[in-house]
């Protein structure tokens, strides 16, 4: 990896999930399922839901301006806003342009990445280009998605998700704190449909008789299968890159698909599994929202402490995957 130009560092965070509570026992009345078994094996107890006026921009722009907020800064000091989704509010304009208009930041440039649940991980991977470069000093990235939008609420697979942002402004650093090392990957080539939301985009356009392809599906042994072959390797790289080895890192906050992927990624990079942030049992997989949302409730409970090493890892659809280390300032 090349070194930095300047080193970029997490300046704030916000988050915001909906109100509203689905509880695993809500879903028995709704689903075949059975809230002991989620909770065993995936370890979630409840999910957050987005009501049917919420967009996920209206659900990214609040998290957003808690960030800039807790960064000290003004929404006109945003030069760029990525928003990371697999749930925008429209084809076109992108939610990134929603989020900049609800937050009236008209200096920031603003796009949409898409990389599924390693979204958020990504985002932060080219704002910080931007800001190494000099491009930029301030990058609102935001990871933001309503799944519950896209679930169908009849079939069991719908105890996976939950609704919510979160939010981080990178910014430029010109002491030795930021990110230290970052590896994304994409892996086409075993069950790349593993998790799809087949229809609605140019393959299969939506009509009246296929609605149900709106629908993400998933096959849960792929995506357990992949996540845990992928995520150490992209831990061990980053690991390698930093010139650090695991016992060196105080907190891993990873993507939060289920509790066996994330205890199984530990014991295999040897990490104890208390270092391993999780708060699946409130919100369940927000996919892009899980690392940000977490990143700010361990930041706001004033646990990270300056010099802390603190590890980022997910996986998402395709196979997106990566891992990023930041040293805290
Ligand atoms: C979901 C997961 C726990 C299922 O484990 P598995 O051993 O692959 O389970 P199977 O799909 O073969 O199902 C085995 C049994 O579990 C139970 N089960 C599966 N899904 C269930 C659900 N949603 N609710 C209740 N019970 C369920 C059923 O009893 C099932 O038996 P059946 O198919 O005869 O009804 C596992 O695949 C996993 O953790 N995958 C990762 C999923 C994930 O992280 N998704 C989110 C990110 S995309």
């Amino acid at each position: 990896m090349r070194n930095l130009v300047r080193n970029v560092k997490i300046s704030g965070t916000g988050s915001y999930v909906p109100e509203t509570v689905y509880t695993n026992e809500y879903l028995e009345t709704i689903v075949p399922t059975n809230s002991e078994w989620i909770y065993n094996n995936v370890g979630i107890k409840e999910r957050r839901i987005a009501s049917k006026y919420q967009a996920t921009s209206d659900l990214a722009a609040i998290a957003g301006q808690r960030a800039i907020e807790n960064a000290g800064l003004k929404n006109e000091d945003i030069e760029l806003i990525i928003v990371a989704t697999t749930t925008p509010d429209r084809k076109a304009p992108s939610t990134g342009a929603f989020v900049q208009h609800k937050l009236n930041a008209y200096n920031a440039a603003a796009f949409d990445l898409s990389a599924v649940c390693s979204g958020f991980l990504f985002g932060m991977s080219v704002a910080s280009q931007y800001i190494a470069s000099g491009v930029y000093n301030n990058v609102l990235v935001i990871g933001a998605d309503t799944f519950s939008k896209i679930t169908d609420w009849t079939k069991r697979d719908a105890i996976f998700f939950g609704d919510g942002a979160g939010a981080a402004i990178l910014s430029s650093s010109n002491i030795n704190e930021g990110f230290l090392a970052f590896r994304l990957y994409t892996d086409t080539t075993n069950e790349m449909l593993g998790f799809t939301i087949p229809g609605g985009g140019s393959e299969i356009p939506l009509n009246s008789n296929n609605l149900e392809l709106q629908y993400f599906k998933m096959n849960g042994k792929a995506v357990f299968s992949s996540a845990t072959q992928f995520l150490p390797k992209a831990i061990n790289q980053v690991l390698e890159d930093a010139g650090l080895s695991i016992s060196d890192i105080d907190y891993m906050i990873p993507h939060q698909p289920s509790i066996r992927i994330l205890l199984k990624t530990a014991e295999q990079i040897g990490l104890p599994f208390e270092k391993v942030m999780t708060n699946m049992d409130k919100y369940a997989n927000t996919s892009a929202g899980t690392i940000p949302i977490l990143l700010d409730e361990i930041n706001k409970a004033g646990k990270l402490k300056k010099g802390n090493n603190i590890l980022f890892a997910a996986i998402g659809s395709g196979w997106t995957y990566g891992a990023s280390i930041i040293k805290w300032g």
